[in-house]
């Protein structure tokens, strides 16, 4: 089977590219390379070099393979860019997979598997989430990723496209021998954003302790990328066998406080943390946890790496590395 990755030179992308790989799956990537790393993707990939919103580019790449599913990485991450340049996310976000959603239509591709995001619930009215929560994004960046959601049912609805879209909550961690890893420029998740502070002996600004949580930092539902990948390999046997539009969380429904992750980059280093606390930031929700059922039910998804310990281990191996 031949499988299109988009922004297979990114953080998680070049995780899915190298399991499909190991598993006997020919990979295309697409990717810009804007924010993706070159040398992050697996040698054995072919890398097709240009822009999801370049329709020509997109039809070269389309042109000269027959694809029997996409997975659908490539997009801009950043919650607060996404807040001060919001064209830049719908453009990139939502235009960009229209081009490629057009392409797929016009080749007659039926599978597609979309990066989607816990952002498009917004500010939580009940906590673990499941997948019928409300859907009120309060960023460009949620948006953004909801739109496609929304473009991807009624691609279903008139061109029986069949997609499963995932909702990740927190990817983390590296490949266990450190070998792969996350780096996105500029860094904003806590777990790499506290390794590299401990390693530059610099200090990590933890925003916000009075949430309404056990120990007053949020808490998040943290996935690590190996489990993620696992997701998208299940989601695609998934549409071998099914018709329809499916939508996932993809979490583990347990979280861990801002507190409890950097205790944990303290323990595994062995090392100090200077942590300074500053005031909240606008758009935090006190406590982001999936429920995880419909995945595990319907999918049979079971992680296996995303316990806190293993999800630092494997990021400390990786920067040590880097
Ligand atoms: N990292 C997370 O915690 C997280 C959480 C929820 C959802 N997601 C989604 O997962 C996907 C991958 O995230 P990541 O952390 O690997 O991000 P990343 O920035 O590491 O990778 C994204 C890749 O897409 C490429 N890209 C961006 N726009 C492009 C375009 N217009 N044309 C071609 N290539 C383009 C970039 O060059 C990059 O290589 C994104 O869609 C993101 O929204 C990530």
């Amino acid at each position: 089977m031949k499988i299109l990755v988009t922004g297979g030179a990114g953080y998680i992308g070049s995780f899915m590219v190298k399991r499909l790989l190991d598993d006997g799956f020919e990979v295309v990537v697409l990717d810009s390379l804007e924010r993706g790393h070159k040398d992050a993707v697996d040698n054995r990939a072919e890398l097709a070099v240009g822009n999801l919103l370049d329709k020509a580019f997109i039809a070269e790449v389309f042109s000269q393979n027959a694809f029997d599913g996409i997975i659908h990485f490539g997009g801009y991450i950043s919650v607060g860019e996404s807040m001060q340049k919001p064209a830049l996310y719908f453009d990139n976000n939502t235009e960009a997979t229209i081009n490629l959603l057009e392409e797929t239509v016009a080749r007659n591709v039926k599978k597609i598997i979309f990066s989607s995001t816990a952002a498009v619930y917004g500010d939580p009215e009940r906590t673990p989430i499941d997948e019928d929560h409300p859907k009120n994004p309060e960023s460009v960046y949620g948006e953004s990723k909801l739109m496609v959601e929304r473009i991807l049912k009624w691609y279903q609805k008139i061109h029986q496209m069949n997609f499963v879209a995932l909702r990740y909550f927190n990817a983390c961690g590296a490949a266990l021998d450190g070998s792969m890893g996350e780096q996105h420029s500029p860094e904003t998740h806590i777990i790499p954003c506290a390794v590299r502070a401990m390693m530059e002996k610099k200090p990590f600004t933890l925003f916000g302790t009075d949430y309404n949580t056990p120990d007053g930092t949020c808490v998040r539902d943290y996935i690590h990328v190996l489990d993620l990948v696992e997701a998208h390999i299940l989601a695609l046997k998934h549409l071998e066998k099914n018709s329809g539009g499916f939508f996932y969380n993809v979490g583990t429904g347990i979280g861990y406080s801002n507190k409890e992750v950097l205790e944990m980059v303290k323990k595994e280093s062995g090392e100090s943390l200077e942590i300074v606390t500053a005031e909240r930031r606008p758009g935090d929700a006190d406590t982001l946890v999936a429920d995880p059922t419909r995945i595990n039910t319907e999918l049979g998804f079971k992680p296996q790496h995303s316990d806190l310990e293993t999800i630092v281990k494997s990021a400390l191996a990786w920067h040590k590395r880097n």
